[in-house]
C-alpha cells in the first residue's frame, strides 16, 4: 500500500491528495454508494434541508468532486442563479458536466486554500466530505468565510473524528479500506478514508473554529452514530 508522503506530519502533500482523487474519479460515485450502503445521498439531502437559501442565490460548491452535492442542490433549489463547482482534481471535476445539462453551472480547477474569487461574492458555500482532505482545514474555513456575502451561509458535511461504537469504528477502519480497494481496484485511495478522519478534528472542534472565524447561528446535525455530520453557520 502506498502511504502519504510525510505521514508523520499533520497532513500529506496536496499533490498526493490530488493524485488519489484523480485516480479513483471514474469509480468515485459508485464506490461511495456501495461503501455507505446507499446512505450518502440521504446524508447530502439532510444537509441541504438545513439550508435557508436566498432567492437567485450564487452558490459555491467547494471541493465539488464529481458534482453530486451541486446536482442535488439544483434539484432542491431550482431558482438558484448559478453554482460554481471548484476542485483541484481535474478528473473528479470532469465527471460532473454531464450531470448539469443546460443548468447554470461553472467549473473551476482551483485550490480551496487560495480561492480565486474576491471577497463576499457567494450567498452559499457548500463543502461535502472535503474539509478533512484539504490539509489546512482552518484555512479552508477562513476562505469560505471570506468569499461569503454578509448573511450568507456555509454548509459543511463531514466525517469527523468521533467516539463511534465499536462495530462502526471497525467498519470504517478495516472494512472501508478493504472494500474500497476491491470495488475501485485502487491499491491505496480508500485507506486514506480512516487516516484522514484520524488526522482531522471532532465536530465540536470544527464548530469552535467556525465560531472563532466569525460564523454565527451555528447548527449541527449528526447522522447515524455521528458517522456523518452537517455543520451550518452564517457569516455575521
Ligand atoms: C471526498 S471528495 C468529496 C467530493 C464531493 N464534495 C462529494 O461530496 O462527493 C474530496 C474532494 O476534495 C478535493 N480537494 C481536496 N483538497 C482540495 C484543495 N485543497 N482544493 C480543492 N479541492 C480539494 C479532492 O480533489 C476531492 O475531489
Amino acid at each position: 500500500m502506498r502511504s502519504p508522503p510525510h505521514a508523520s506530519l499533520s497532513c500529506p502533500q496536496p499533490s498526493w491528495i490530488r493524485d488519489q482523487f484523480n485516480r479513483i474519479a471514474p469509480q468515485y460515485d459508485r464506490v461511495n454508494r456501495l461503501l455507505t450502503f446507499g446512505m450518502v445521498g440521504g446524508w447530502r439531502q439532510r444537509m441541504l434541508r438545513a439550508a435557508s437559501p436566498r432567492p437567485a442565490a450564487v452558490v459555491l460548491d467547494l471541493c465539488a468532486g464529481t458534482g453530486e452535492l451541486a446536482r442535488l442542490w439544483l434539484r432542491t433549489h431550482p431558482d438558484t442563479a448559478r453554482v460554481v463547482l471548484l476542485d483541484f482534481a481535474e478528473r473528479m471535476l470532469a465527471q460532473a458536466p454531464p450531470k448539469f445539462p443546460g443548468q447554470p453551472v461553472q467549473f473551476v480547477v482551483g485550490d480551496a486554500l487560495h480561492l480565486p474569487f474576491p471577497e463576499a461574492v457567494f450567498d452559499t458555500v457548500l463543502c461535502g466530505f472535503s474539509l478533512r482532505n484539504v490539509g489546512d482545514w482552518r484555512q479552508a474555513i477562513a476562505e469560505m468565510y471570506r468569499v461569503l456575502k454578509p448573511g450568507g451561509e456555509a454548509l459543511i458535511l463531514e466525517m469527523c473524528k468521533e467516539p463511534w461504537p465499536l462495530p462502526v469504528a471497525w467498519f470504517i477502519r478495516r472494512a472501508v479500506p478493504f472494500l474500497g480497494r476491491l470495488f475501485s481496484r485502487d491499491p491505496s485511495a480508500y485507506a486514506w478514508v480512516p487516516e484522514s478522519i484520524d488526522r482531522f478534528a471532532s465536530g465540536e472542534e470544527v464548530v469552535e473554529e467556525m465560531q472563532a472565524t466569525g460564523f454565527t447561528d451555528l447548527r449541527r446535525h449528526d447522522m447515524i452514530f455521528r458517522v456523518s455530520t452537517a455543520l451550518v453557520g452564517r457569516k455575521g
